[in-house]
């Protein structure tokens, strides 16, 4: 197959962290030495007690065990702000773009540092100590980098949650994690509209099994009359602006939980992820610096949530460990108008901007209008995160955002994998439009087929890592067996990604997506489990099957199939209430786009859903339905095809 390549030459030539020969080198490196090599890299980072060991690692089922830098000890928040303080205070590490254009500020290493110690003060003075977790469920303010790096400071371990998240969502996690403190706002702003965020915390709090939080720290970011509880609710201001702005960092052990972060699987509920300290934060240090070619002054732009994977490693924790200034934006690309996003690039002089597929689809949408009456010109390098980027929303980015001058790296990564692991480096990698390239230093990329035999050449496959690298997950909060059946049960000695994949002549990967039942709308997991578990929880819902299926903006759209309960009348009234239900009990990304009705599912003989022929009618591709001799109904399925709604 023939691909466009956009040669390295093609870019105005500057000096870059790596060359061709200097990726190459480095690469071979980590992958034949990955004991030297990560001993050199971790000394990036400042250390209490300097690590003697450097890898320690099985992925042998049934002892599958990860370690790295083993005995050393340091702080992750001392990294990330003190260090660079000593050298220059005053320098800038946050630059906020409120959702109303007219509200912007600059933040100082040295501000920073003053906001985290008193918060992580009056966690402490809240009772709050090490290994205890913490809930932070903020708006995109500084405020929530700040609770993110006061949890560091005195080693309680963060579980930040989405601020798009219903009430249940909160309390499954509290519940999961045993969270002694919610750190929120009163509000949140996004898009011209106010979030309820204090009182979607009061809501998941009444829920009995979110008895473990003992205090909620609030931030008040409207002037309201927040309902607060007694002995259980502060206002930041008050807990906060009476401590000290010093506060000594916590020694932690390389190896102790930094944070949890919940996401969709293919089965139950979402898993607490749980990455540590030193491999984590080196993991996110190198890569922010070698993909995103960061210089000091930059001034960089990862457009995600704090709430995301991406946004913790990305806009707080690499960033800062590199003491880059990062930008915060508050809203969203498309308000007040669809100019937003380039309009911010301009105000700011950003030099790198990092943003997901489904938010340039969005904006191609409007044709030449996102890019209207804006210059851009202080681009010079841009990326894409959390699904296939398709080459027309690739070559538009290219074109239009960047003016045809500024490399894209589309970054392959997961919650899982902690950091950047397939991508191009800027001035290193030659791009081809819709390709994530090559591996990363580290990462040993591999394809299998069904039985986990190894594929090679030109191919299509599962994607595996066959080694571990510094910023990969250490197990499930709570639950090791599910992180081992998860990743490393599937085939001997490897983490299995849950994404196929096919690699070009040239060694290039082209992730093609989920092979597991995780779908991904707007660059967001959704576990079709967790979707159908709501559903029918729903009285009128006796049995739901839930498929994705290919949509313009989205990447992939919800296709829903339900059976009502006997005796239900089934009217638009309904259609639009189990919507909503599913919204409010999970989120608004779960919002299902079709919900059709019937009254059947094509099962086999021994009651399995096939899933294959669902998604083929979601697609609207009935026509090659496969076979389908195996259904114990097979009329059911030209009942499916004669009401199907994505037509
Ligand atoms: O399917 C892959 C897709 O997003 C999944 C990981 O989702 P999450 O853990 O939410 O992390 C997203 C941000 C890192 C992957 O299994 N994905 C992520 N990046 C890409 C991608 N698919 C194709 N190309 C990418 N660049």
């Amino acid at each position: 197959m023939l691909h466009k390549v956009h040669p390295v030459a093609s870019y105005p030539a500057r000096k870059t962290h790596a060359d061709k020969s200097e990726y190459q080198r480095l690469y071979n490196w980590s992958v034949e030495d990955p004991e030297g090599f990560w001993a050199e890299q971790g000394k990036r980072l400042d250390w209490m007690t300097p690590y003697t060991k450097v890898k320690q690692t099985s992925f042998e089922k049934g002892k599958v065990d990860i370690k790295w830098f083993a005995d050393g000890q340091l702080n992750a928040s001392y990294n990330c702000i003190d260090r660079h303080v000593k050298k220059n205070p005053d320098a800038t590490a946050i630059i906020w773009e409120g959702d109303d254009p007219a509200m912007d500020k600059t933040i100082s290493y040295q501000q920073m540092h003053d906001e985290v110690c008193r918060l992580a003060n009056a966690m402490k003075a809240k009772g709050v100590t090490k290994g205890d977790r913490v809930i932070i469920y903020m708006p995109m303010i500084p405020e929530a980098a700040f609770a993110m790096l006061a949890c560091a400071r005195i080693g309680a371990v963060h579980s930040v949650i989405f601020g798009g998240f219903s009430p249940n969502a909160i309390a499954d996690r509290v519940e999961d994690c045993q969270a002694k403190m919610v750190i929120t706002a009163n509000f949140g702003r996004r898009g011209g509209n106010e979030v309820p965020l204090k009182s979607n915390v009061d809501k998941a709090l009444e829920r009995d099994n979110t008895g473990s939080i003992e205090s909620v720290i609030v931030y008040k970011l409207l002037e309201d009359d927040t309902a607060m509880v007694a002995d259980r609710d502060y206002w930041w201001h008050d807990v906060a602006g009476v401590c000290e702005p010093v506060c000594d960092p916590e020694p932690m052990n390389a190896e102790d939980p930094l944070f949890v972060l919940y996401t969709s699987g293919s089965t139950g509920k979402p898993k607490g992820v749980v990455h540590t300290t030193g491999g984590y934060l080196a993991y996110a240090a190198i890569t922010h610096e070698y993909v995103f070619d960061y210089q000091p002054g930059d001034v960089y732009w990862c457009a995600a949530d704090v709430g995301w994977i991406t946004g913790h490693s990305y806009i707080v924790y690499g960033p800062f460990a590199n003491g880059a200034i990062s930008l915060m934006f508050e809203g969203v690309p498309t308000y007040p108008d669809v100019r937003r996003m380039a309009q911010v690039v301009d105000k700011h002089k950003v030099d790198i901007l990092y943003t997901a597929p489904t938010a340039i689809r969005a904006l191609m949408a409007k044709g030449d209008l996102p890019a209207q009456g804006t210059s851009r010109e202080s681009l010079r390098l841009l990326g894409s995160v959390g699904e296939p980027i398709n080459p027309e929303a690739w070559d538009w980015y290219h074109d239009k955002i960047g003016n045809s001058q500024c490399p894209i790296v589309d970054t392959w990564w997961q919650t899982e994998t902690g950091g950047i692991m397939i991508t191009p480096l800027p001035g290193a990698t030659d791009l081809k439009p819709g390709s994530a390239t090559l591996p990363f230093f580290g990462v040993k990329p591999a394809l299998v087929d069904s039985n986990g035999s190894f594929l090679e050449g030109a191919v299509s496959g599962n994607l595996v890592i066959t080694d571990s690298w510094p910023g990969q997950a250490r197990t499930v909060w709570g639950d090791h067996d599910r992180f081992e059946q998860t990743y490393f049960s599937a085939y001997d000695n490897m983490y299995f990604t849950g994404d196929g994949a096919r690699r070009d002549e040239d060694g290039y990967f082209w992730i093609t997506g989920r092979v597991d039942d995780v779908l991904n709308v707007s660059g967001h997991r959704l576990g079709t489990a967790e979707i159908e578990s709501s559903l029918v929880e729903h009285p009128a819902v006796a049995e739901a099957a839930v498929v994705g299926y290919p949509h313009d903006i989205k990447g992939q759209g919800i296709y829903v199939y339900v059976l009502p309960t006997d005796g239900t009348e089934i009217t638009e009234e309904l259609t639009k209430e189990v919507r909503q239900f599913v919204r409010d009990d999970l989120s608004p990304i779960a919002s299902p786009d079709f919900i059709q009705w019937t009254p059947g599912l094509p099962k086999t003989r021994s009651g399995k859903i096939m899933r294959r022929i669902l998604r083929k009618i979601a697609a609207n591709e009935f026509d090659s339905l496969g076979d389908t001799s195996t259904l114990a109904d097979p009329a059911v399925v030209d009942e499916l095809i004669e009401n199907r709604l994505n037509k």
